[in-house]
């Protein structure tokens, strides 16, 4: 009996020793100290052993089990070091890894554009100066010598709310609004951007809502030199030193007389090309001397003072800068389209 004790003894302590996890472990002291493990098992034929034998067995069956449990306890916790060891290891920070970039966004590229004119002419002296979206009829078109019935007024289809009341088609209603702000006291320096909006359907260069800035200079001895000094300053300033420009005769109710600005055309040198279409130059804005209405209107003596205006749209000057093709672009927020802007500031 003693021998076969002594032979699980060293079969327990031989698996206890060889156990790979705490289940494992647990699974050894039930099955060998349990009460129907194999000691008990054994000790269950102690009735045959004489009396002098018996306590003899008892304390040796005793002394396995408790270098048994001993063992156990010791290889458990040795195996619960492991097992926070290996928890450690596989949660280790590794504070030399770089970290992951902020994606930052930047700011939309007509933003800059508009911004880039404003500071320009900021630069010069003017006011930036902003109006309604929706606007009565009377500035978008009256006070800018357009009555009712005006054929003038079909060169901006025009959403209307009401009769009276519509989403403006250009920043001039701006001009005559901050006109009247002035009672009839110069000077006014002001350039207005913001949302315009016409009855267009949109392609590559027509969109039913664009952006437009407006200028305005009204003082005395304004004359038609200093708008075109002025045009000068800016086509070459965002366009390129080597820039030229030619005013053009046109109409426009508001001014008088009326002219368009064109910039020689930077990617044929003045030869003609598709982008010129062949004329060597490009149409930039529209400008003139205030009529005389309009600074009646306004409340200004157009005896006593003069102004120049201008209008333009920055979508077009940014696609001509950029060599953007399709004024959509800037409406559909392509990221990509987007990115291509968004340098450090
Ligand atoms: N309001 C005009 C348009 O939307 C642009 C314009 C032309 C504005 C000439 C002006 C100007 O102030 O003088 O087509």
């Amino acid at each position: 009996m003693r021998e076969r004790l002594q032979e699980l003894k060293s079969e327990a302590l031989e698996k206890i020793k060889h156990s790979s996890n705490l289940k494992e472990l647990n699974d050894l002291r039930v099955s060998y100290l349990g009460k129907k493990g194999p000691i008990t098992e054994v000790l269950r034929g102690m009735g045959k052993l004489s009396a002098e034998e018996r306590p003899k067995i008892g304390a040796l069956a005793n002394a396995i089990r408790e270098s048994i449990s001993e063992v156990i306890t010791e290889k458990r916790s040795e195996l619960e070091k492991a097992a926070v060891q290996k928890k450690l290891e596989a949660e280790t920070i590794d504070v030399t890894l770089p970290g992951r970039p902020v994606k930052r966004g930047s700011r939309h590229p007509l933003t800059k554009m508009i911004e880039e004119v404003e500071d320009l002419f900021i630069g010069m002296g003017y006011k930036v100066a902003e109006g309604p979206e929706v606007e009565i009829d009377y500035y978008n078109f009256e006070a800018l010598n357009l009555p009712k019935g005006h054929p003038a007024r079909d060169m901006q289809d025009s959403f209307y709310i009401t009769e009276d009341l519509l989403m403006r088609t250009h920043t001039s209603p701006v001009q005559a609004r901050t006109m009247e702000k002035h009672k009839g006291k110069g000077p006014v320096k002001i350039i207005c951007p913001g949302k315009v909006y016409r009855r267009d359907n949109d392609d590559a260069t027509h969109s039913h809502q664009f952006t437009q800035i407006e200028g305005l200079v009204v003082d005395e001895n304004i004359t038609m030199a200093d708008l075109k000094g002025t045009l000068e300053v800016f086509a070459k300033k965002i366009f390129g030193e080597d820039r030229e420009i030619r005013l053009r005769p046109s109409f426009f109710p508001f001014t008088e007389p009326s002219v368009e600005m064109d910039i020689s055309c930077k990617i044929c040198g003045g030869e003609g090309c598709r982008v010129c279409k062949q004329t060597g130059w490009i149409e930039i804005l529209g400008a003139g001397m205030v009529h005389p209405n309009v600074l009646r209107m306004a409340g200004f003596d157009p005896e006593k003072y003069t102004g120049f205006a201008f209008g333009m749209g920055p979508e077009r000057i940014a696609m001509l800068k950029y060599g953007i093709d399709d004024i959509r672009h800037f409406y559909t927020n392509d990221i990509r389209f987007l990115q291509q802007f968004s340098v450090q500031e």
